[in-house]
């Protein structure tokens, strides 16, 4: 029993260890993407026609998962990443409500598990940095930023 424990333990620490990238940083697009990719993307997307409409969905509250400038930009209310303090950061917040209020992100699909909270949490952290991921850059405005602001 206790050498399977020991074991699952080894495994989840190893899993730890290879989200991170040879400098000890969270690598947002091998590492934070796929995830919020799957969860996330679906509703926070570039717009898209649907068969049969003729006007495009857009992303909900305004708001782009598939591009940095995206994150960047945020809602009409303003950025939902606060890079270092990942307790203003919504994007992260809304994911750990209790699934049943009204905000809780994703409303539908696949919840992010404890483990990619963290890595997620740990990106924010270390200053929400996409390493020169670009994402999708469809509709993107000329003015656009797709890296956050350095604070020194
Ligand atoms: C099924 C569709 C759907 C999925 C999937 C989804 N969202 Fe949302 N999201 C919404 C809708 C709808 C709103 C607007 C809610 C509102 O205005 O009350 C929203 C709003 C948001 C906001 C802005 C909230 C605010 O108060 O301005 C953030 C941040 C957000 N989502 C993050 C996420 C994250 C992170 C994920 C994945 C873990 C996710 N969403 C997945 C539908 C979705």
């Amino acid at each position: 029993m206790t050498k399977i424990l020991v074991t699952k333990l080894m495994v989840l620490s190893g899993c730890l260890l290879s989200a991170q990238g040879e400098d000890g940083k969270v690598n947002f697009e091998k590492d934070v993407y796929p995830f919020l990719e799957n969860s996330c993307v679906d509703c926070h997307k570039a717009p898209y026609t649907k068969p049969g409409r003729s006007r495009p969905t857009k992303p909900k509250a305004g708001l782009r998962l598939d591009a940095a400038f995206g994150y960047v930009a945020g809602t009409e209310d303003g950025a939902v990443v606060v890079p270092g303090d990942p307790e203003k950061s919504p994007l992260l917040q809304l994911t750990m409500l209790d699934p049943d209020h009204d905000d809780f992100m994703p409303p539908k699909g696949d919840v992010l598990t404890d483990e990619q909270k963290k890595v997620l949490e740990k990106w924010i952290q270390e200053g929400a940095d996409f390493g020169g991921w670009k994402g999708n850059e469809e509709g993107k405005p000329d003015d656009a930023k797709d890296a956050f602001e350095k604070k020194e």
